[in-house]
Protein backbone atom coordinates (compact mmCIF):
# COMPACT_ATOMS: atom_id res chain seq x y z
CA UNK A 1 0.00 0.00 0.00
CA UNK A 2 1.13 3.72 -1.00
CA UNK A 3 0.81 5.68 2.74
CA UNK A 4 0.72 9.10 2.88
CA UNK A 5 1.32 11.29 6.43
CA UNK A 6 0.34 14.67 6.94
CA UNK A 7 2.75 16.49 8.83
CA UNK A 8 6.13 17.67 9.74
CA UNK A 9 6.75 16.74 13.57
CA UNK A 10 8.17 14.09 16.09
CA UNK A 11 4.81 12.37 16.49
CA UNK A 12 4.64 12.45 12.48
CA UNK A 13 7.93 10.82 12.65
CA UNK A 14 7.03 8.17 15.32
CA UNK A 15 3.78 7.44 13.40
CA UNK A 16 5.88 7.18 9.71
CA UNK A 17 8.75 5.01 11.16
CA UNK A 18 6.05 2.44 13.00
CA UNK A 19 3.78 2.24 9.96
CA UNK A 20 7.43 1.44 7.32
CA UNK A 21 7.31 -1.76 9.86
CA UNK A 22 4.38 -2.98 8.00
CA UNK A 23 4.70 -5.53 5.74
CA UNK A 24 1.77 -4.10 3.53
CA UNK A 25 3.80 -1.18 2.95
CA UNK A 26 4.82 -0.25 -0.47
CA UNK A 27 6.04 3.18 0.31
CA UNK A 28 5.42 6.03 2.92
CA UNK A 29 5.41 9.88 1.75
CA UNK A 30 5.43 12.52 4.24
CA UNK A 31 3.93 15.97 4.04
CA UNK A 32 5.95 18.15 4.68
CA UNK A 33 8.28 15.53 7.04
CA UNK A 34 11.46 17.01 8.53
CA UNK A 35 14.95 15.74 8.50
CA UNK A 36 14.01 12.54 10.29
CA UNK A 37 12.18 11.68 7.85
CA UNK A 38 13.91 12.92 5.24
CA UNK A 39 17.19 10.51 6.40
CA UNK A 40 15.11 7.37 5.94
CA UNK A 41 16.30 5.34 3.23
CA UNK A 42 12.17 4.07 3.05
CA UNK A 43 10.40 7.14 3.33
CA UNK A 44 9.71 10.37 1.12
CA UNK A 45 9.13 14.26 1.70
CA UNK A 46 6.33 16.05 -0.01
CA UNK A 47 6.76 19.61 0.10
CA UNK A 48 2.74 20.09 0.36
CA UNK A 49 0.56 21.09 3.16
CA UNK A 50 -2.38 22.64 1.65
CA UNK A 51 -5.36 20.19 1.64
CA UNK A 52 -6.64 20.86 -1.53
CA UNK A 53 -3.00 20.13 -3.04
CA UNK A 54 -2.91 17.29 -0.90
CA UNK A 55 -6.01 15.65 -2.43
CA UNK A 56 -4.76 15.86 -6.02
CA UNK A 57 -1.38 14.88 -4.91
CA UNK A 58 -3.01 11.64 -3.55
CA UNK A 59 -5.28 10.71 -6.17
CA UNK A 60 -2.65 11.20 -9.41
CA UNK A 61 -0.28 9.11 -7.21
CA UNK A 62 -2.76 6.15 -5.87
CA UNK A 63 -2.53 6.57 -2.18
CA UNK A 64 -4.08 4.09 -0.59
CA UNK A 65 -4.58 5.39 2.99
CA UNK A 66 -3.90 9.22 4.15
CA UNK A 67 -2.49 9.45 8.50
CA UNK A 68 -3.24 13.07 9.75
CA UNK A 69 -0.73 13.62 12.54
CA UNK A 70 -1.62 17.44 13.80
CA UNK A 71 -5.02 18.94 14.15
CA UNK A 72 -4.61 22.24 12.15
CA UNK A 73 -5.24 20.16 8.88
CA UNK A 74 -8.19 18.63 10.09
CA UNK A 75 -9.36 21.45 11.39
CA UNK A 76 -9.43 22.93 8.13
CA UNK A 77 -11.46 19.85 7.01
CA UNK A 78 -8.89 17.71 5.29
CA UNK A 79 -10.73 14.54 5.97
CA UNK A 80 -13.72 16.12 4.10
CA UNK A 81 -11.71 16.84 1.59
CA UNK A 82 -10.23 13.28 0.50
CA UNK A 83 -13.43 11.61 1.58
CA UNK A 84 -15.39 13.53 -1.02
CA UNK A 85 -13.07 12.71 -3.52
CA UNK A 86 -13.36 8.77 -2.59
CA UNK A 87 -10.00 8.80 -0.97
CA UNK A 88 -9.35 6.45 2.20
CA UNK A 89 -8.33 8.71 5.09
CA UNK A 90 -7.97 8.31 9.19
CA UNK A 91 -9.15 11.11 11.14
CA UNK A 92 -11.96 12.97 12.12
CA UNK A 93 -13.82 15.57 9.83
CA UNK A 94 -13.86 19.22 10.30
CA UNK A 95 -17.14 18.88 12.44
CA UNK A 96 -15.82 16.17 14.58
CA UNK A 97 -12.69 17.85 15.37
CA UNK A 98 -14.63 20.37 17.29
CA UNK A 99 -13.86 18.38 19.79
CA UNK A 100 -10.49 20.18 19.47
CA UNK A 101 -10.56 23.35 17.82
CA UNK A 102 -13.91 24.54 19.73
CA UNK A 103 -13.05 24.36 23.71
CA UNK A 104 -16.78 26.07 24.12
CA UNK A 105 -18.02 23.46 21.53
CA UNK A 106 -16.43 20.54 23.94
CA UNK A 107 -17.73 21.86 26.90
CA UNK A 108 -21.11 22.30 25.99
CA UNK A 109 -20.61 18.60 24.37
CA UNK A 110 -19.25 17.36 27.42
CA UNK A 111 -22.07 19.06 29.61
CA UNK A 112 -24.91 17.78 27.40
CA UNK A 113 -23.56 14.30 27.19
CA UNK A 114 -22.77 13.88 31.19
CA UNK A 115 -19.38 13.67 30.48
CA UNK A 116 -17.26 14.37 33.68
CA UNK A 117 -15.20 17.79 33.12
CA UNK A 118 -15.00 20.91 35.45
CA UNK A 119 -17.49 23.29 36.23
CA UNK A 120 -17.44 26.29 33.73
CA UNK A 121 -19.01 29.25 31.60
CA UNK A 122 -18.21 31.18 28.51
CA UNK A 123 -17.85 34.81 27.91
CA UNK A 124 -17.77 37.14 25.19
CA UNK A 125 -17.85 40.31 27.17
CA UNK A 126 -14.73 41.18 29.39
CA UNK A 127 -16.72 42.56 31.99
CA UNK A 128 -18.64 39.94 32.50
CA UNK A 129 -15.85 37.47 32.65
CA UNK A 130 -14.12 39.60 35.29
CA UNK A 131 -16.57 39.45 37.51
CA UNK A 132 -16.97 36.33 37.25
CA UNK A 133 -13.66 35.52 38.30
CA UNK A 134 -14.03 38.12 41.17
CA UNK A 135 -17.36 36.25 42.14
CA UNK A 136 -15.41 32.21 42.07
CA UNK A 137 -11.97 33.88 43.07
CA UNK A 138 -8.34 32.01 42.78
CA UNK A 139 -7.17 29.57 41.64
CA UNK A 140 -9.02 29.45 38.27
CA UNK A 141 -8.41 28.58 34.53
CA UNK A 142 -9.31 30.72 31.75
CA UNK A 143 -9.20 28.94 28.40
CA UNK A 144 -9.69 30.42 24.74
CA UNK A 145 -12.22 28.85 22.78
CA UNK A 146 -9.93 28.79 19.29
CA UNK A 147 -7.02 26.78 18.35
CA UNK A 148 -3.61 28.26 20.33
CA UNK A 149 -0.95 25.58 19.86
CA UNK A 150 -0.35 25.04 23.29
CA UNK A 151 -0.67 28.72 24.55
CA UNK A 152 -4.77 29.29 25.24
CA UNK A 153 -4.61 27.92 28.22
CA UNK A 154 -3.80 30.22 31.66
CA UNK A 155 -4.12 28.12 35.26
CA UNK A 156 -4.25 31.54 37.12
CA UNK A 157 -3.17 30.90 40.92
CA UNK A 158 -4.19 34.92 41.81
CA UNK A 159 -7.67 36.76 40.27
CA UNK A 160 -4.76 39.14 38.98
CA UNK A 161 -3.71 36.39 36.64
CA UNK A 162 -7.05 35.75 35.78
CA UNK A 163 -7.88 39.01 34.92
CA UNK A 164 -4.92 39.40 32.72
CA UNK A 165 -5.15 36.02 30.67
CA UNK A 166 -8.89 37.45 30.52
CA UNK A 167 -7.80 40.64 28.45
CA UNK A 168 -4.93 39.14 26.73
CA UNK A 169 -7.22 35.98 25.10
CA UNK A 170 -9.96 38.67 24.31
CA UNK A 171 -7.65 40.86 22.47
CA UNK A 172 -7.73 40.55 18.87
CA UNK A 173 -4.28 39.76 18.44
CA UNK A 174 -3.46 37.18 21.37
CA UNK A 175 -2.12 34.41 18.65
CA UNK A 176 -5.85 32.40 19.03
CA UNK A 177 -7.92 31.39 16.36
CA UNK A 178 -11.61 33.00 16.76
CA UNK A 179 -14.19 30.01 15.70
CA UNK A 180 -16.98 32.31 13.68
CA UNK A 181 -14.48 35.08 14.41
CA UNK A 182 -15.98 35.91 17.47
CA UNK A 183 -13.34 35.41 20.85
CA UNK A 184 -14.27 33.88 23.39
CA UNK A 185 -13.05 32.43 26.91
CA UNK A 186 -13.99 29.67 28.66
CA UNK A 187 -13.77 29.94 32.53
CA UNK A 188 -13.49 26.60 34.60
CA UNK A 189 -13.06 25.26 37.68
CA UNK A 190 -9.66 24.52 38.96
CA UNK A 191 -8.96 20.90 39.29
CA UNK A 192 -6.32 19.20 41.65
CA UNK A 193 -4.57 15.67 40.66
CA UNK A 194 -2.49 13.71 38.28
CA UNK A 195 -2.51 14.34 34.72
CA UNK A 196 -2.51 11.14 32.17
CA UNK A 197 -3.35 10.86 28.62
CA UNK A 198 -5.76 8.40 26.93
CA UNK A 199 -5.67 7.86 23.14
CA UNK A 200 -7.74 5.62 21.19
CA UNK A 201 -8.80 4.53 17.44
CA UNK A 202 -11.86 5.42 16.91
CA UNK A 203 -14.23 4.40 14.34
CA UNK A 204 -18.13 5.16 14.76
CA UNK A 205 -19.29 3.24 18.42
CA UNK A 206 -15.95 1.08 18.04
CA UNK A 207 -13.03 2.19 19.85
CA UNK A 208 -9.64 0.53 21.00
CA UNK A 209 -7.34 2.25 23.51
CA UNK A 210 -3.74 2.81 22.87
CA UNK A 211 -1.21 2.37 26.05
CA UNK A 212 -1.10 5.26 28.53
CA UNK A 213 0.89 8.00 29.14
CA UNK A 214 1.85 10.94 30.62
CA UNK A 215 3.29 14.16 29.31
CA UNK A 216 5.39 16.98 31.12
CA UNK A 217 4.01 20.18 29.67
CA UNK A 218 6.31 23.01 31.56
CA UNK A 219 9.56 24.26 30.42
CA UNK A 220 11.53 23.57 33.21
CA UNK A 221 12.27 20.77 35.76
CA UNK A 222 9.93 19.84 38.42
CA UNK A 223 7.17 21.50 36.55
CA UNK A 224 8.08 24.70 36.61
CA UNK A 225 8.06 27.85 33.90
CA UNK A 226 5.59 28.14 30.94
CA UNK A 227 3.68 25.39 29.41
CA UNK A 228 4.66 23.97 26.58
CA UNK A 229 3.13 21.43 23.65
CA UNK A 230 5.21 19.04 26.22
CA UNK A 231 8.88 18.63 27.21
CA UNK A 232 8.95 14.33 27.58
CA UNK A 233 6.65 11.70 27.85
CA UNK A 234 6.42 7.73 29.61
CA UNK A 235 4.21 5.09 28.52
CA UNK A 236 2.54 3.54 30.63
CA UNK A 237 1.32 5.86 32.90
CA UNK A 238 1.13 4.20 36.31
CA UNK A 239 -1.63 6.25 37.60
CA UNK A 240 -4.24 4.61 35.07
CA UNK A 241 -4.91 1.12 36.65
CA UNK A 242 -7.01 -1.06 35.46
CA UNK A 243 -9.88 0.29 37.63
CA UNK A 244 -9.07 3.69 36.48
CA UNK A 245 -9.06 2.58 32.78
CA UNK A 246 -12.72 0.58 32.74
CA UNK A 247 -13.62 3.90 33.88
CA UNK A 248 -12.34 5.66 31.57
CA UNK A 249 -13.91 3.90 28.60
CA UNK A 250 -17.00 3.29 30.29
CA UNK A 251 -17.32 7.13 31.76
CA UNK A 252 -15.49 9.02 29.04
CA UNK A 253 -14.67 7.32 25.52
CA UNK A 254 -17.82 5.41 24.88
CA UNK A 255 -20.01 8.27 25.52
CA UNK A 256 -18.26 10.44 23.65
CA UNK A 257 -18.13 8.46 20.74
CA UNK A 258 -22.09 7.56 21.33
CA UNK A 259 -23.05 11.34 21.80
CA UNK A 260 -20.78 12.35 18.38
CA UNK A 261 -23.15 9.62 16.69
CA UNK A 262 -26.27 10.97 18.40
CA UNK A 263 -25.29 14.55 17.51
CA UNK A 264 -24.95 13.19 13.70
CA UNK A 265 -20.98 13.92 13.23
CA UNK A 266 -19.42 9.79 13.99
CA UNK A 267 -15.71 10.47 15.16
CA UNK A 268 -13.34 8.20 13.23
CA UNK A 269 -9.93 8.88 14.13
CA UNK A 270 -7.12 9.19 17.19
CA UNK A 271 -9.23 10.58 19.94
CA UNK A 272 -7.08 12.12 22.71
CA UNK A 273 -8.91 12.51 26.12
CA UNK A 274 -6.40 15.24 28.44
CA UNK A 275 -7.64 13.48 32.32
CA UNK A 276 -7.20 14.67 35.77
CA UNK A 277 -7.49 11.94 38.47
CA UNK A 278 -7.97 13.24 41.50
CA UNK A 279 -7.38 11.47 44.74
CA UNK A 280 -10.60 10.00 45.27
CA UNK A 281 -9.70 8.39 41.96
CA UNK A 282 -12.49 10.66 39.79
CA UNK A 283 -11.84 11.17 36.02
CA UNK A 284 -12.50 14.21 34.61
CA UNK A 285 -11.81 14.95 31.04
CA UNK A 286 -9.60 18.30 30.64
CA UNK A 287 -9.35 18.29 27.33
CA UNK A 288 -9.76 16.43 23.91
CA UNK A 289 -7.47 16.50 21.13
CA UNK A 290 -8.94 15.31 17.85
CA UNK A 291 -4.87 13.44 17.04
CA UNK A 292 -2.50 11.88 18.72
CA UNK A 293 -0.42 13.53 21.77
CA UNK A 294 3.37 15.06 21.09
CA UNK A 295 5.39 13.50 22.52
CA UNK A 296 3.06 10.79 24.00
CA UNK A 297 3.21 9.27 20.55
CA UNK A 298 6.75 9.10 20.60
CA UNK A 299 7.32 6.26 23.64
CA UNK A 300 3.76 4.83 22.26
CA UNK A 301 4.92 3.95 18.85
CA UNK A 302 8.08 2.33 20.29
CA UNK A 303 5.91 -0.23 22.90
CA UNK A 304 3.16 -0.83 20.00
CA UNK A 305 4.34 -4.50 18.55
CA UNK A 306 0.83 -4.94 16.66
CA UNK A 307 0.89 -4.01 12.83
CA UNK A 308 -0.06 -0.07 12.58
CA UNK A 309 -1.46 0.37 8.80
CA UNK A 310 -3.11 -3.09 9.72
CA UNK A 311 -4.83 -0.87 12.58
CA UNK A 312 -5.34 2.31 10.59
CA UNK A 313 -6.80 0.04 8.17
CA UNK A 314 -9.46 -1.86 9.72
CA UNK A 315 -10.60 1.76 11.39
CA UNK A 316 -11.79 3.03 7.92
CA UNK A 317 -13.29 0.11 6.97
CA UNK A 318 -17.15 0.92 6.97
CA UNK A 319 -17.68 -2.11 9.27
CA UNK A 320 -17.13 -0.85 12.94
CA UNK A 321 -17.11 -4.10 13.71
CA UNK A 322 -13.88 -4.96 12.80
CA UNK A 323 -12.33 -2.39 14.87
CA UNK A 324 -14.26 -3.42 17.63
CA UNK A 325 -12.50 -7.02 17.32
CA UNK A 326 -9.04 -5.78 17.22
CA UNK A 327 -6.47 -6.41 20.00
CA UNK A 328 -3.51 -4.52 20.31
CA UNK A 329 -0.31 -6.27 21.25
CA UNK A 330 2.20 -3.95 23.57
CA UNK A 331 5.82 -4.34 24.56
CA UNK A 332 5.41 -5.10 28.52
CA UNK A 333 8.58 -2.37 29.12
CA UNK A 334 8.43 0.77 29.54
CA UNK A 335 9.59 3.80 26.97
CA UNK A 336 10.26 7.07 27.54
CA UNK A 337 11.06 10.22 25.65
CA UNK A 338 12.87 13.37 26.05
CA UNK A 339 12.77 16.52 24.44
CA UNK A 340 15.55 18.39 23.26
CA UNK A 341 14.55 22.05 22.60
CA UNK A 342 15.87 25.33 21.06
CA UNK A 343 16.92 28.26 22.56
CA UNK A 344 14.12 30.48 23.54
CA UNK A 345 11.81 27.84 23.09
CA UNK A 346 8.81 27.96 23.28
CA UNK A 347 8.79 31.85 23.12
CA UNK A 348 10.74 32.51 19.96
CA UNK A 349 12.97 29.52 19.48
CA UNK A 350 15.96 29.90 17.70
CA UNK A 351 16.66 27.62 14.36
CA UNK A 352 19.28 27.12 11.91
CA UNK A 353 21.58 25.49 13.80
CA UNK A 354 23.56 22.41 13.18
CA UNK A 355 22.99 19.31 15.36
CA UNK A 356 25.55 17.03 15.72
CA UNK A 357 25.95 13.45 17.99
CA UNK A 358 22.88 11.98 16.16
CA UNK A 359 23.80 7.98 15.95
CA UNK A 360 22.55 5.13 14.19
CA UNK A 361 18.72 4.07 15.56
CA UNK A 362 17.62 1.25 17.03
CA UNK A 363 14.36 -0.91 17.80
CA UNK A 364 15.34 0.46 21.25
CA UNK A 365 16.70 3.56 21.16
CA UNK A 366 15.30 6.29 18.62
CA UNK A 367 15.94 9.90 17.95
CA UNK A 368 12.30 11.34 16.53
CA UNK A 369 12.91 14.21 14.91
CA UNK A 370 10.41 17.17 14.52
CA UNK A 371 12.34 20.25 14.09
CA UNK A 372 14.74 19.31 11.79
CA UNK A 373 15.58 20.21 8.07
CA UNK A 374 18.26 17.88 6.39
CA UNK A 375 20.39 19.71 3.72
CA UNK A 376 23.31 17.95 2.00
CA UNK A 377 24.05 15.23 4.46
CA UNK A 378 23.72 17.30 7.91
CA UNK A 379 20.89 18.03 9.84
CA UNK A 380 19.85 21.66 11.03
CA UNK A 381 17.36 22.76 13.58
CA UNK A 382 14.31 24.59 12.08
CA UNK A 383 11.87 24.56 15.18
CA UNK A 384 11.31 24.81 18.83
CA UNK A 385 11.03 21.24 19.83
CA UNK A 386 14.01 19.68 17.70
CA UNK A 387 14.24 15.74 18.70
CA UNK A 388 12.69 13.70 21.03
CA UNK A 389 15.12 10.99 22.10
CA UNK A 390 13.11 7.94 23.27
CA UNK A 391 14.51 4.43 24.61
CA UNK A 392 12.85 1.70 26.27
CA UNK A 393 13.44 -0.44 29.18
CA UNK A 394 12.66 -2.49 31.95
CA UNK A 395 11.52 -0.13 34.73
CA UNK A 396 11.00 3.55 33.89
CA UNK A 397 14.08 4.35 35.72
CA UNK A 398 15.86 2.21 33.02
CA UNK A 399 14.07 4.17 30.38
CA UNK A 400 14.92 7.20 31.74
CA UNK A 401 18.67 6.28 32.07
CA UNK A 402 18.91 5.36 28.53
CA UNK A 403 16.91 8.25 26.92
CA UNK A 404 19.18 10.48 28.85
CA UNK A 405 22.64 9.07 27.99
CA UNK A 406 21.31 9.17 24.20
CA UNK A 407 20.38 12.63 24.91
CA UNK A 408 23.83 13.89 26.20
CA UNK A 409 25.54 12.42 22.72
CA UNK A 410 23.30 14.83 20.75
CA UNK A 411 24.69 19.00 20.84
CA UNK A 412 23.74 21.89 19.00
CA UNK A 413 24.16 25.54 19.99
CA UNK A 414 21.42 26.43 23.09
CA UNK A 415 19.72 23.25 23.28
CA UNK A 416 18.15 22.34 26.55
CA UNK A 417 15.99 19.64 28.40
CA UNK A 418 13.96 18.71 31.24
CA UNK A 419 16.12 16.64 33.42
CA UNK A 420 13.59 14.73 35.16
CA UNK A 421 10.75 12.91 32.44
CA UNK A 422 9.48 10.25 34.25
CA UNK A 423 9.94 11.82 37.79
CA UNK A 424 5.68 10.50 38.65
CA UNK A 425 5.99 7.37 38.15
CA UNK A 426 9.59 6.98 39.06
CA UNK A 427 8.51 8.37 42.82
CA UNK A 428 6.04 5.88 43.30
P1 LIG B 1 -5.69 21.93 28.10
O1 LIG B 1 -5.09 22.43 26.83
O2 LIG B 1 -7.12 22.26 28.27
O3 LIG B 1 -5.38 20.48 28.37
O4 LIG B 1 -4.87 22.64 29.26
C1 LIG B 1 -3.46 22.64 29.29
C2 LIG B 1 -2.99 22.30 30.68
O5 LIG B 1 -3.53 23.21 31.62
C3 LIG B 1 -3.44 20.92 31.15
O6 LIG B 1 -2.59 19.93 30.73
C4 LIG B 1 -3.42 21.11 32.65
O7 LIG B 1 -2.10 20.99 33.15
C5 LIG B 1 -3.86 22.53 32.84
N1 LIG B 1 -5.31 22.61 33.06
C6 LIG B 1 -6.29 22.74 32.14
N2 LIG B 1 -7.50 22.78 32.70
C7 LIG B 1 -7.31 22.70 34.03
C8 LIG B 1 -8.18 22.69 35.17
N3 LIG B 1 -9.51 22.81 35.05
N4 LIG B 1 -7.62 22.57 36.39
C9 LIG B 1 -6.28 22.47 36.53
N5 LIG B 1 -5.40 22.48 35.52
C10 LIG B 1 -5.90 22.58 34.27
N1 LIG C 1 1.51 16.71 24.47
C1 LIG C 1 0.23 17.29 24.54
C2 LIG C 1 -0.47 17.37 23.26
O1 LIG C 1 -0.07 16.82 22.26
O2 LIG C 1 -1.52 18.01 23.23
Amino acid sequence: MKILMVGGGGREHALAWKLNQSPLVQRIYVAPGNGGTASHKDLTNLALTDKVALREWALANGIDLTVVGPEAPLASGIVDEFRQHGLRIFGPTQAAAQLESSKVFSKAFMRKHGIPTADYQVFEDAAQAHAYVDAKGAPIVVKADGLAAGKGVVVALDVQQAHAAIDHMLAKDAGVQHNQGVARVVIEEFLDGEEASFMVVANGLAAVSLATSQDHKRLLDADQGPNTGGMGAYSPAPVVTPEIHAKVMREVIFPTLKGMQQDGIPYTGFLYAGLMIDRAGRVLVLEFNCRMGDPETQPIMMRLKSDLLQLLWTATDPDTQLLANTELQWDRRSALGVVLAAANYPATPETGQEIRGLGPDTEEAMVFHAGTVEKDGKVFTSGGRVLCVTALGDTVKQAQTRAYELADKVSFQGMHMRRDIGFRAIRR
